[in-house]
């Protein structure tokens, strides 16, 4: 024979069950609404993109790419294949752009605000957390940015 305090934990067990499967299920609907920009599945992950070459050459041979807003840190034009990795010690990027060598090497002088005391400041080191290389890469989603007109440098 069941006893009395089994039904009744029981039937609380069968109310948990039903209202935690309805709250799953009620989840579900509302999160298959949602639609990314890009048209993906949202319960699908995103398959990697393929890797794409750096545009440029060796630096040297390219235009300087404009700029399209005032602040603006400037894209990289030439290609970055087969340059050191930035180490505390080195920094390739600080060989040609720094203030000892640009004039020989021909290329354009790092900013002032780069500099304290005529030393690359720490806090600028890491070149490529604001300057980046180029590929080319169609726009994953539709916009309309347009530049603000900044003088020509
Ligand atoms: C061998 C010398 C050399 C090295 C190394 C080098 N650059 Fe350059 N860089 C140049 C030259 C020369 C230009 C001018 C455009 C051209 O000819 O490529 C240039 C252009 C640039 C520009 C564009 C500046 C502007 O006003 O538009 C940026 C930004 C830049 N380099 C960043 C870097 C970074 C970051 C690194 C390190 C990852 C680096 N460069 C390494 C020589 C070099
Ligand atoms: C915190 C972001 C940041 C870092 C890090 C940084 N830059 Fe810049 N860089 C800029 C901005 C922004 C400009 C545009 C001029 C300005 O506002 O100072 C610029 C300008 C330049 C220019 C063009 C010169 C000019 O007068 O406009 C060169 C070349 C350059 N940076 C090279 C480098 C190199 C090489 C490194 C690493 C040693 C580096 N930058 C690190 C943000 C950065």
């Amino acid at each position: 024979m069941i006893s009395k305090h089994f039904r009744l934990t029981l039937a609380t067990l069968t109310v948990v069950v039903l209202s935690v499967g309805c709250a799953v299920s009620e989840n579900t609907i509302a999160y298959e609404k949602v639609n990314t920009m890009r048209g993906t599945d949202v319960n699908v992950s995103d398959a990697p993109f393929d890797a794409k070459a750096y545009q440029g050459k060796k630096p040297g041979q390219q235009q300087l790419v404009a700029r399209t807003f005032n602040g603006q840190p400037p894209v990289i034009p030439h290609t970055l294949e087969n340059f050191d990795e930035i180490t505390l010690e080195d920094n390739q990027c600080v060989e040609c752009h720094g203030l000892a060598k640009y004039k020989e090497k021909g290329a354009p002088k790092m900013a002032d605000s780069h500099f304290i005391n005529q030393k690359v400041a720490m806090t600028r080191w890491q070149c490529n957390t604001c300057h980046v290389p180029q590929v080319d890469a169609a726009p994953l989603v539709k916009q309309n940015f347009v530049g603000s007109a900044i003088p020509k440098l």
